[in-house]
């Protein structure tokens, strides 16, 4: 149902260490990609005086975080390829990318890495970029009317119409995937009322989660956060300078990881 070869590059390129060789070959191993690991490495945001000609130079300018972020975007968008055409598959997207900037921005409130953290965020709707891709024009439906009237709850929307929520999908795809276990629950618990023991990982997700849909990348599905954790996240938005950054920086984010 999905492209196996994505499954192959996510399961490869989070796994654990992940080395520069193994970037290098993974990059390789898809034309598309390397186009944009070369691509991204000669960018104004990262290019230096002399343009990048090879792969392994190009995953030496990026860096370890930089490589595995390009190369994972392009794993989804072989799963839900970007389009402004439908309004449903741009606002998945950048709900995502969104909760990626912010995760790795508000890391250090959390105790976690900036990098596993944008992997996290990044991620963790990908049950959600799945269903969107199998059942475009009925997820389309699903949020207008979600985002109409509130009586409705998405989650539960979404077990009516495909039988299976976006967490519970992502579930199946991490196993089937062989993702990383530390990557499970930040997916398929990202919803549910927070639980003491609540790994810090996920709390990066709920909040990131949050405060993107409070910043104008929403997802219908509010996550489940604790007030302790909605104080968190209001106070991370402000002031309105600070939220103005966080934007412009998510704002870059998309142009570098979908158009870049
Ligand atoms: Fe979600
Ligand atoms: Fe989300």
């Amino acid at each position: 149902m999905l492209p196996t070869a994505a499954a192959e590059i996510l399961r490869r390129v989070h796994a654990e260490p992940v080395e520069i060789e193994e970037l290098v070959e993974l990059a390789s191993s898809d034309p598309a990609i390397a186009a944009r690991v070369l691509s991204r490495a000669n960018s104004a945001h990262f290019g230096g005086v002399v343009p990048v000609e090879t792969l392994h130079d190009a995953v030496v300018r990026l860096g370890t975080v930089q490589t595995t972020a390009t190369v994972t975007a392009q794993a989804l968008k072989l799963i839900l390829p970007p389009s402004s055409d439908l309004p449903v598959i741009d606002a998945g997207w950048k709900h995502s990318i969104a909760c990626a900037k912010v995760c790795e921005l508000t890391a250090g409130e959390f105790g976690v890495s900036p990098t596993a953290a944008y992997t996290a965020g990044l991620l963790h709707d990908v049950g959600r970029l799945a269903l969107i891709a199998r059942y475009p024009n009925e997820y389309s439906e699903l949020d207008l009317i979600v985002s109409k009237d509130e009586a409705f709850d998405p989650i539960e929307c979404e077990r009516r119409l495909f039988e299976i929520d976006h967490c519970q999908a992502g579930d199946i795809l991490v196993t089937d995937w062989k993702l990383p276990e530390k990557l499970r629950s930040s997916i398929t618990d990202h919803h549910q009322d927070p639980q003491l023991g609540d790994g810090s990982l996920l709390r990066a997700v709920r909040v990131s989660c949050a405060v993107s849909s409070s910043i104008g990348y929403p997802e219908p599905s509010r996550a489940g956060v604790s007030s302790g954790d909605e104080n968190l996240a209001q106070s991370m938005i402000e002031p309105q300078r600070r939220r103005s950054r966080i934007q412009a920086e998510i704002e870059s984010e998309f142009q570098r990881l979908l158009h870049g």
